[in-house]
C-alpha cells in the first residue's frame, strides 16, 4: 500500500485528479469506480477543469457508482446520483450509455443486486476505483460488522454514518437508514484503488487503519491491505495521528 501525505486538501485533490487523468491517458476507455461524499468533490472539480482545458477526453470512459442511498428518488438533490451528475457527469463529455449508476429501479427490474457486479465484469472490470473512508472505517457503505458482504447488496447504515451524513442533507428528515453498496469483492476486483482521506475527523481512523496488523471487519478498510495496488492519499490533517505514531515507532526502533 503506497501512502502519499499531502500538505492540504487542495494538494490531495490535485494528486488524485492527476492519477485519474493519467489512467485515462493510458487507456482512453478506462472504467472508473466513483465514490461520493465530501472528500472527492474537489478532485472531481479538477477533472472538470482539465476537461475544460482540453487536457482529457471522457468520450470512451465508463463510470460505475460505488453506492447509493435506498429510498431516495434518483433526482432527489440528496441522492448520490444527483451529486455525481452535478459534480462531474454533466460537466464532461461522458456518453450517457457509459454512465452506470446504482438505481433502485434497475436493480428491482433485474431482481438481483448481483446484476450490478456482472455489469461491471461485462465492461471489463474497474481499472481505477476511487474511495473515501468513513470515520468508522467503512468503505462504500460496508459498515463495521461481524460479517462483510462480498457483492453489491443492501446495507444498514451505522448510527455514526447516519449522524454524520444527515448533516449534509438538505432535508434532514429524509436521511435514509439503508443504502445499496458495492461489496468488498466488488471493490477488491478493481485493478487499482485510490483511497482519499482528508481533515482532522479522519485522523483516528487513518491511524487505526494504516497501523492495523490484521484484517478485521470492525475496520472494513483493512481488507484493502490484501490488494496489491492501493494508493492512499491523505492530507496532513488526516495523517496527524498516523505520522505521530510512525515517529514514535521510529524513535523506539532507534
Ligand atoms: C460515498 C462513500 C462513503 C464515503 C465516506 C466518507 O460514496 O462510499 O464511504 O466515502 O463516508 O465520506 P466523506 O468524504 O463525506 O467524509
Amino acid at each position: 500500500m503506497d501512502i502519499i501525505v499531502t500538505d492540504d486538501h487542495d494538494a490531495l485533490s490535485n494528486k488524485a485528479s492527476e492519477i485519474i487523468l493519467e489512467c485515462i491517458h493510458q487507456k482512453p476507455g478506462s472504467v472508473l469506480g466513483l465514490a461520493t461524499g465530501r472528500t472527492p468533490v474537489e478532485t472531481y472539480r479538477k477533472l472538470v477543469q482539465a476537461y475544460e482545458a482540453d487536457r482529457v477526453d471522457f468520450s470512451h470512459v465508463k463510470v460505475f457508482h460505488l453506492d447509493e442511498y435506498l429510498g431516495l428518488d434518483k433526482d432527489d438533490s440528496d441522492s448520490y446520483s444527483y451529486y455525481l451528475h452535478e459534480t462531474l457527469l454533466d460537466k464532461v463529455n461522458l456518453r450517457k450509455e457509459n454512465i452506470h449508476l446504482i438505481s433502485e429501479r434497475l436493480l428491482e427490474k433485474r431482481r438481483s443486486l448481483h446484476h450490478y457486479d456482472r455489469l461491471i465484469d461485462r465492461n471489463g472490470g474497474i481499472d481505477l476505483q476511487l474511495l473515501g473512508i468513513g470515520s468508522n472505517g467503512h468503505i462504500g457503505f460496508n459498515e463495521p460488522d461481524t460479517d462483510l458482504y462480498l457483492d453489491t447488496h443492501i446495507a444498514k447504515l451505522a448510527k455514526e454514518t447516519i449522524r454524520t451524513n444527515r448533516t449534509l442533507f438538505n432535508d434532514k428528515s429524509k436521511m435514509p437508514s439503508k443504502a445499496i453498496t458495492m461489496g468488498i469483492r466488488s471493490v477488491f476486483k478493481a485493478r487499482r484503488i485510490i483511497l482519499l482521506a482528508s481533515g482532522p475527523d479522519k485522523s483516528d481512523i487513518m491511524n487505526d487503519f494504516i497501523h492495523s496488523e490484521t484484517i478485521t471487519p470492525s475496520i472494513p478498510a483493512t481488507f484493502l491491505k490484501l490488494h496489491g495496488n492501493v494508493t492512499v492519499i491523505i492530507d496532513k490533517a488526516a495523517a496527524q495521528k498516523y505520522l505521530d505514531k510512525k515517529g514514535n515507532d521510529h524513535d523506539h526502533i532507534n
